[in-house]
């Protein structure tokens, strides 16, 4: 599923920059290496920063 239209960013690749320390909307823009444009999807963005985040600190409650 693409979350941002205009740089073609996947959930994976959103994923995958908050898993190496991106917790920002744009840190997350700055590690995929573009920027964003219209703004529509930061509400999404935000979504998966937040589930992310508490993935992590669920897994990392457990070990
Ligand atoms: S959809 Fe992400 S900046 Fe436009």
């Amino acid at each position: 599923m693409y979350v941002c239209i205009c740089n073609a960013l996947k959930e994976k690749d959103v994923r995958t920059a908050i898993q190496n320390g991106a917790d920002r909307i744009g840190h997350v823009f700055k590690a995929q290496g573009c920027k964003p444009d219209c703004a529509q999807c930061f509400n999404c963005m935000r979504d998966v920063i937040n589930e992310e985040i508490n993935n992590c600190a669920k897994t990392c409650a457990a070990e």
